[in-house]
Parts: C-alpha cells; structure tokens; sequence
C-alpha cells in the first residue's frame, strides 16, 4: 500500500513540474436509447488528485464512473485511466482502478476478514500474502477490532468503510467512489473523509461523487461540476468561482434606512441583485468589476453612510446552485 505512483521529476530551478494526468476523457458521451446522459464530456483528473465530481441528481456522475470502471462503453468519445484506454484495454484498466458504486451489497452472514479475504483471491493475490494485505486494509480504514465480526452486525458507517477496504485490496492507483458518504452521520462523514485524505497522502488518485459541497470544498483540490450531462466546469476549487462567473458577494451596512441604499446600488449595472438579509444588504457583483470601492463610493455620493463593505467567500455550494439551473433529468 505504500507504493507511491508519482513519477514527478524535479526540475532545474525550483519550478513546479506539470501535473500528469491520471484520468482524461475527449468528446466523452453516452445515450440511453432517446436519452443523452453524456455530452461531450473533456474531463481531466491528475495524479494524487483528491478530485470531487459535483452535479444535480441525474447529471451523469454514475454513467461517467461507471465508464471509467469499464462497466459501461461510451457510445462516443473515449476515456484513458492512466494512459489505458477503457474500452481497448479493459483488463488493465480493471487493476489500476478500484469502483465502489452508490450502492453495494454485502454479504451479511460472513466475518469481516473472511469477505477481504475473498475479494483478494479474486484479485488472484497469493494466499501466503493475503493476510497481510487485509490486516492493512482493514488498518486503513480503521476496522482491525472488526476483523472477526459478522458483516451484518456493523454499523452503516462500518460497513461503507469495509466498502472501502473491498476496493483497496488489490492496492489500485485511481479509487471511483460514488458518493462514499451518503447516508453516514456526521462523526462517520468526517472519519470517512480523513480516511481519503490518509489515501491521497499516499499518492492515491481520487474521484468523489457527491452532494455534500461544503465537504469537498474543503476536502478536494480540484472538481469538476456538469449538469445534464455537460461539463460546466473543471479546474482547481479554488478557481470554480472566477471560471464559472458566479459574481461576487459583497455585505454591506449603512447608517438608517436600508431602500435609499438598495436603490442606488441596483441602479448600478455591475450589480447583479442587491437584497436585505438580516438587517443588512446582500450585494452580488459581476466577477470581472467587482471592487469594494465602487459600492461605497456609490453609497456615498448618493447621501447614504457606510459603516461596513466587507467581501464575502462564495461557498462551493453556493457557486454550484448559481451556476446549474437546477434543473434534473
Ligand atoms: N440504465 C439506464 N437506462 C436509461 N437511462 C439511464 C440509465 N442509467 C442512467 N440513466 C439516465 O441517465 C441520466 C444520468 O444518470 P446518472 O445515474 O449518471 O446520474 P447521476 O449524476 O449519477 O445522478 P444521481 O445524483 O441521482 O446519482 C439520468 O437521466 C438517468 O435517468
Ligand atoms: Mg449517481
């Protein structure tokens, strides 16, 4: 489990050398009879990613996973998953990749150990070795004390994380995990995403499908969002609110009444909405004029007095449901 995949080579100088990419698709798409789930979709994932692939229910998050896991063929464009192609080289892709899908069975009447155990000669690991790989596994994922348990007596986080450890054990390079932390409480969410950070820090490529965004937020270094099918954006996390234009958010205080302000900031035309919230006013700014300095000055020379124009952090979920329509299919 400890090999590191990273095949970085430093260069002269100290400059960053580029990402290697560890998942590419080009003009990706796939139809459903009538049905286009898929459109063109030019995704790029790199190595020692932790990456979280974000859309309204129905958006193709599944469809995109299960291509890449080779379960399901494109019906245009194609996919490469560590310079393997999915569709041509399936057989190879199958052992850099470990899939766990939205929902999974166990096998309730069988002891922890015994189900790894299983999974691992699948994998064709020898038998003198297997032990050891499912104590490391379950170690990942913190269920050694379980070792010896039945299945069907694990709590629903437990079981997710044994979930996890079914898709280690043939210690693959890139984890497909759709929505891993659905349905676990908070205390079980937060364990499973210090898990994925442990697996990133081992070099660990990681795809995460979820509806969680504050989550990913603060868990993912790049994401990619797409709704009905089509990719609106893919880039670093950082970056989603630039790119996509979802404007800035401004809160703004003034002395008295708050209408005299509202009105002389919604003349403005930099200025997408204005509203009152809690006293105060709400203010979105297009992305490309928003300064702190234009909102006072137009309060200011309009008669109003300012006690406060402070710049507020658009949130990943906030910069998705501005972007998406909300529309789900
Ligand atoms: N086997 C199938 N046959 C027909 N249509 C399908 C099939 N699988 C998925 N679809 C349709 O393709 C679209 C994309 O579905 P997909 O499951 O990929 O979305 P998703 O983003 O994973 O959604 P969710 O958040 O609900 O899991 C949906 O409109 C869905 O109804
Ligand atoms: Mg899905």
């Amino acid at each position: 489990m400890s090999e590191n995949p990273l095949k970085f080579v430093p260069q002269q100088g100290g400059a960053t050398p580029p990402p290697v990419p560890a998942v590419q698709t080009y003009g990706l798409s796939r139809v459903y009879g009538q049905m286009t789930a898929l459109s063109s979709l030019d995704l790029t994932v790199n190595r020692a990613d932790l990456f979280g692939f974000i859309g309204s229910n129905g958006a193709g998050k599944t469809t995109t996973l299960r291509i890449l896991a080779t379960f399901l063929t494109p019906s245009s464009g194609r996919a490469e998953v560590l310079g393997h192609d999915v569709v041509r080289e399936a057989d190879r892709v199958r052992h850099l990749i470990g899939y766990m899908p939205d929902f999974f069975g166990v096998y309730k009447d069988m002891e922890v150990t015994e189900y790894l155990d299983f999974f691992g000669a699948c994998y064709k690991i020898p038998a003198n070795v297997r032990d050891k790989t499912v104590a490391d596994v379950l170690e990942l994922v913190g269920l050694s004390e379980k070792k010896g348990a039945l299945i069907g007596a694990l709590s629903r986080g437990m079981q997710q994380r044994l979930g996890l450890a079914r898709v280690l054990i043939h210690d693959p390079q890139l984890l497909l995990l759709d929505e891993p932390a659905s349905g676990l409480d908070p205390r079980a969410r937060i364990e499973m995403m210090a898990i994925l950070q442990e697996l990133q820090r081992m070099g660990k490529t990681i795809i995460i499908s979820s509806h969680i965004l504050s989550e990913l937020q603060t868990l993912c270094n790049r994401c990619a969002i797409i709704e009905k099918g089509r990719l609106i954006y893919c880039g670093p996390v950082q970056g989603v609110r630039n790119e996509t234009q979802a404007g800035r958010v401004f809160r703004v205080r003034v002395v008295g009444e708050n209408t005299r302000a509202l009105d002389l900031l919604r003349a403005r035309p930099e200025v997408v909405e204005a509203d009152e919230e809690d006293g105060r006013l709400r203010v979105v700014v297009r992305e490309d004029q928003a300064e702190t300095g234009l909102l006072a000055e137009t309060l200011v020379r309009g008669g109003t007095r300012v006690i406060e124009v402070r710049e507020e952090e658009l949130g990943l979920e906030e910069v998705f449901l501005r972007v998406t329509k909300g529309e789900t299919q």
